[in-house]
């Protein structure tokens, strides 16, 4: 099964632990925190778009993109529900590239660790950084590999494979160990990486 059919089946079945039904506090936390000021962002494997609308809502001008229609449906539902502009497409990020680039600000929850292979996650990263302004930023969460797994979970990555994928196209800001934001007693740890394109590729 490849990665787009694999979360075509879990949307179908429901089998979505990470949808979570609000932003992720990583997320929050670092456009909030650095600061990163309102501008064109690109939210990659948007899912049912809860990190898009909270974008959109805090002065973003977002648009969102998934393999699954699913989803994509789900998060038009939900945008329009809260009246919140957002322009959600089917792209599948390894193979086209998403009109309105270039971006200020790049996010993904759970797109990059999808994919098994170095070659995939460093083609997720090259992408990435050409659908940037120079200098733009990306933050990705992360599974992350140094917790031991017990029972379903998200894929994990050591920092190590994160570094390797990102390190030709961006300069990292932070690698930090964190959580995802989560319903579960016991949230899964996740990577939170910030990175700024780099100015020569
Ligand atoms: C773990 S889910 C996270 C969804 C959402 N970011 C969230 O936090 O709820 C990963 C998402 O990436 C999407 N995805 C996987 N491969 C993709 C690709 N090549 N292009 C765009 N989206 C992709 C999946 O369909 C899925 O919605």
């Amino acid at each position: 099964m490849t990665v787009e059919e694999e979360y075509r089946a879990r949307y179908q079945s429901g089998d979505i632990l990470w949808d979570v039904g609000r932003a992720d506090y990583n997320l929050i936390e670092v456009v909030t925190q650095k600061p990163i000021p309102g501008c064109k962002a690109l939210d990659i494997g948007c899912g049912t778009g809860d990190n898009s609308i909270w974008l959109a809502r805090n002065g973003f001008e977002v648009t969102g993109t998934d393999t699954s229609e699913m989803a994509l449906a789900k998060a038009a539902e939900k945008a329009s529900n809260a009246h919140v502009p957002c322009d959600f497409r089917r792209v599948d990020f390894l193979k086209n590239a998403v009109e309105g680039a270039p971006f200020g600000f790049v996010f993904d929850r759970g797109c990059f660790h999808s994919f098994v292979s170095e070659k995939d996650r460093r083609r997720l990263a090259h992408n990435v950084a050409a659908h940037l302004l120079d200098a733009g930023l990306w933050l990705t969460l992360v599974g992350n590999a140094d917790e031991p797994r017990r029972g379903p979970g998200p894929p994990q990555r050591t920092a190590g494979q994160i570094v390797s994928a990102v390190e030709p196209y961006f300069e990292i800001l932070s690698l930090q160990s964190s959580t995802f934001e989560s319903n579960r007693p016991n949230p899964p740890r996740a990577w939170r990486c910030l990175m700024q394109k780099r100015q020569v590729i």
